[in-house]
């Protein structure tokens, strides 16, 4: 992995490590990707009582509740993996939280058994903003969350 996503995902095991506070934990960790990465929206949706529900972000504001299935965020929960769009407005049911944003990565975060407990999600101004070792160094991200919040 390059150096610069090697040093993210360091920087955010350091910052985690030993908490257990699921929300003060997601709220560092969008942070930490909002100032290291410079992103325009980086955050959580979380998955309660069968939805998407709008947890800890950095950027403007965003929509609460997120259906599944629906969006790219609602599809990349459905399909459980993670998703590239390289520009939202071709991608059929996009929900557009802020007009500005062209394109956008989401990854799912899991817990210890593997199942999609909430999405990381991030925005950007640029069309293709996203790389594939990109969508692999915030896959390690959200494999960190789930060793330091959901394992024993
Ligand atoms: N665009 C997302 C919705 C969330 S905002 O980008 C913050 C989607 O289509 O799921």
């Amino acid at each position: 992995m390059e150096q610069k996503y090697t040093d993210v995902v360091t920087a955010v095991r350091a910052l985690i490590s030993g908490e257990k506070e699921e929300m003060s934990v997601l709220a560092n960790v969008a942070a930490e990707l909002h100032d290291s990465m410079g992103y325009f929206w980086v955050g959580f949706y979380l998955v309660r009582e069968g939805e998407l529900r709008l947890g800890p972000f950095q950027g403007p504001v965003a929509c609460y509740r997120i259906r599944h299935g629906r969006g790219v965020c609602g599809t990349a929960w459905e399909q459980s993996k993670t998703l590239i769009v390289p520009d939202v407005e071709a991608f059929p049911g996009h929900i557009a939280c802020s007009s500005l944003s062209r394109s956008e990565i989401v990854v799912p975060l899991r817990n210890a058994k593997g199942e999609v407990v909430g999405v990381l999600d991030i925005d950007s101004k640029e069309l293709n903003a996203f790389t594939p070792a990109e969508g692999e160094m915030l896959e390690e991200v959200c494999a960190a969350i789930t060793e330091t919040l959901y394992s024993e």
